[in-house]
């Protein structure tokens, strides 16, 4: 029996679903910058692929001048790029939609951020050389399986636009948090696409094509589309970029307290540029003050923030968060409903009890 005298209170992931394996990030309980790899959330849509990675070798092909078979000890010389990035699945708080929405009923956690150290995908196309015609490059993972709305088997494949392929810092990544790259988030190699949402990142790379045309693959034209309606899919479009975000750490949602003062933390992200400005509200919007924002500068990072409340008064409050960012994107007070529930980002929400 464990002793209690030594016993360290740790959070967990919250699991979601285990068959495919989906577990969010207990992002309350987060206090660093970099989540370690057990508390890193896990989002497929598969089982795990089954890989021999004795025999692994990476193919690059399509409308490339010389096709090539890459073997891990080939890329792992080439000339590594390190990034940190907030990786946030385009579901995140999806299940805060109203009306509901059908998928993975995520939470706040469905992010996690941490240093990846690969080799820029820019470096292998260009060791291949791309044709004039490329337009896209297709990202398939080694992981399959039937869709039910297809009937059909398909591999989880992306393509990425070639502006965003040959970007310095879309990089194949083999290491996280210095520590090899765990098989769960995609050993040996895995697509990791800062300020996109974590959809575009492909894990277990199998083979990079590089393509003339638009990649329709159902994750690319099917899900990972907004569509504004429920009826019908006019006005659909593709996920792209993570909005502007913020989240509230402490207190808990539902919390009760005691007059005094509270400190108000929580963190916020965006996917292009930078956070600006973070402000608090502890009236449900009436009146707003700015948090200190810490480390604004890291654009792909998220930037953590607090607020220093005294609360004098007993009651009920509802305390909400708001960032923008160095674009002029603020949190809107409505989220952008659409039928798949993706980039949910209304101004954060809480409520306490004073007492
Ligand atoms: N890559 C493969 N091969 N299969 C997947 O199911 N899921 C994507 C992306 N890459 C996925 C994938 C989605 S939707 C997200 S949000 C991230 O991986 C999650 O990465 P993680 O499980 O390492 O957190």
């Amino acid at each position: 029996m464990s002793d209690p005298k030594h016993h360290v209170e740790k959070p967990y992931l919250i699991t979601r679903r285990l068959k495919p394996e989906n577990q969010e990030t207990p992002i309350q309980f987060i206090e660093n910058d970099f989540i370690s790899n057990n508390l890193f959330y896990r989002r497929n849509h598969f089982t795990y692929p089954k890989l021999t990675f004795s025999n692994y070798f990476l193919s690059i092909n399509g409308l490339v001048t010389t096709p090539l078979l890459l073997s891990m000890h080939n890329i792992l010389q080439l000339p590594s790029k390190t990034v940190e990035v907030v990786l946030e699945c385009s579901g995140n708080k999806r299940s805060l939609f109203e009306p509901r929405v059908f998928g993975e009923q995520w939470g706040k956690g469905a992010m996690s951020q941490g240093v990846w150290k690969g080799v820029p995908l820019r470096t292998l196309l260009e060791i291949s050389g791309i044709k004039e015609a490329a337009k896209e490059v297709v990202v398939e993972g080694y992981d399959f399986g039937v869709r039910t709305d297809l009937d059909k088997v398909f591999s989880y494949t992306r393509s990425l636009p070639l502006k965003n392929a040959l970007h310095p810092d879309t990089i194949i990544a083999y290491e996280y948090n210095k520590q090899p790259l765990s098989f769960i988030h995609g050993f040996p190699f895995r697509l990791i696409v800062p300020q996109w949402y974590g959809m575009a990142s492909v894990k277990w790379i199998k083979q990079i094509s590089v393509i003339g045309s638009h990649f329709t693959g159902p994750y690319q034209n099917i899900d990972y589309m907004y569509y504004p309606n429920e009826e019908n899919d006019d006005g659909a479009h593709p996920v792209t970029t993570i909005n502007v975000n913020s989240t509230i750490q402490k207190p808990l949602d539902m919390a009760r307290l005691n007059t005094g003062k509270h400190v108000i933390k929580g963190i916020a992200w965006t996917g292009k540029g930078c956070i600006t400005k973070v402000e608090i509200s502890k009236d449900n919007g009436s009146t707003w003050s700015e948090a200190q924002v810490y480390d604004s500068k890291s654009s792909y990072k998220w930037v953590s923030w607090s607020y220093e409340w005294d609360s004098v008064e007993k009651g009920i409050f509802t305390i909400l968060s708001k960032a923008t960012d160095s674009t002029g994107q603020t949190q809107p007070i409505k989220p952008y409903w659409n039928r798949n529930g993706y980039g949910y980002n209304a101004i954060d929400q809480i409520k306490v009890k004073v007492e």
